[in-house]
């Protein structure tokens, strides 16, 4: 279970975010309420929502995610692959510094590049995507943060996607979304695979936040496909984000 959420909003600049997507610009007004509106979902699954202040200085900022690792029994804060989001981190380390102690906090140095995007949480054991922001040496340092700290992680080779979470959700109880180049890796092969549709892979990027679980707005036989397994599902709109790469995982961390 979750008890603390970290969300910070997004800046003007939002619509300047690094992006691979073709979609044109956000509308950062939209953006803005989009962002309120996923505020209000997590708050319905119970948490307490801290929201940070947007920061002109990093078109990407909103995206949490990827500055930082947060488990049960330690932080790691980061240090993201793409240049122009090196910078968030330093914003980051005093908000979780609330929350963790100075010897539960972890950090990925270079060369070693790591970001959250690239981090999927089963339990106490967390897959380390090696991706074009994420490399082995992150991955190897993130692994002995585990260790030293009584869990485990592994590397999963990326090919084709931005973020491991880009195309893979962890859903608890065993239940794994999972689309594309994933499909037929071995790892993933001891879940219950709910395949996410051809033409609505975004949707492969949802949240579980206390037993319900947060879908994007417009993957109707994703979201189908949760509800049939009896989620309560809560639909969130993040069209904004979708055009700057940008999906519900990558709004905040969760712990
Ligand atoms: N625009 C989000 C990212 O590329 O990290």
């Amino acid at each position: 279970m979750f008890t603390n959420v970290i969300v910070k909003k997004p800046c003007h600049s939002m619509i300047d975010g690094i992006t691979t997507a073709n979609l044109g610009k956000p509308n950062y007004e939209l953006a803005l309420k989009q962002h309120a509106a996923y505020i209000q979902a997590l708050k319905a699954c119970g948490v307490n929502v801290t929201v940070l202040e947007a920061d002109e200085a990093y078109p990407d900022s909103c995206f949490v995610e990827d500055t930082a690792v947060l488990t049960r029994k330690f932080a790691l804060i980061t240090n993201p692959g793409a240049p122009s989001r090196k910078g968030e981190v330093a914003a980051m380390v005093p908000v979780i510094k609330q929350f963790y102690g100075e010897d539960q906090i972890e950090y990925i140095k270079a060369p070693g590049t790591l970001e959250g995007g690239d981090v999927m949480m089963v339990g106490d054991h967390f897959y380390i995507g090696i991706s074009a922001r994420t490399n082995k040496e992150g991955a190897q340092q993130f692994i002995a943060a585990l260790e030293k700290h009584g869990m485990s992680g592994e590397m999963v080779p990326l090919y084709t996607i931005l973020h491991l979470k880009t195309g893979l959700s962890y859903i608890e109880n065993k239940n794994l979304l999972i689309s594309g180049e994933f499909l037929e890796n071995p790892t993933f092969s001891k879940f219950n695979h709910i395949e996410v549709a051809e033409g609505e892979e975004y949707g492969a990027n949802c949240i579980w936040v206390n037993g319900k679980v947060l879908v994007p707005a417009g993957y109707p036989q994703t979201q189908k496909a949760i509800e049939a397994l009896g989620y309560e599902v809560l639909v969130v709109d993040t069209s904004e984000y979708r055009k700057v790469d940008g999906g519900l995982s990558c709004l905040s961390l969760r712990f």
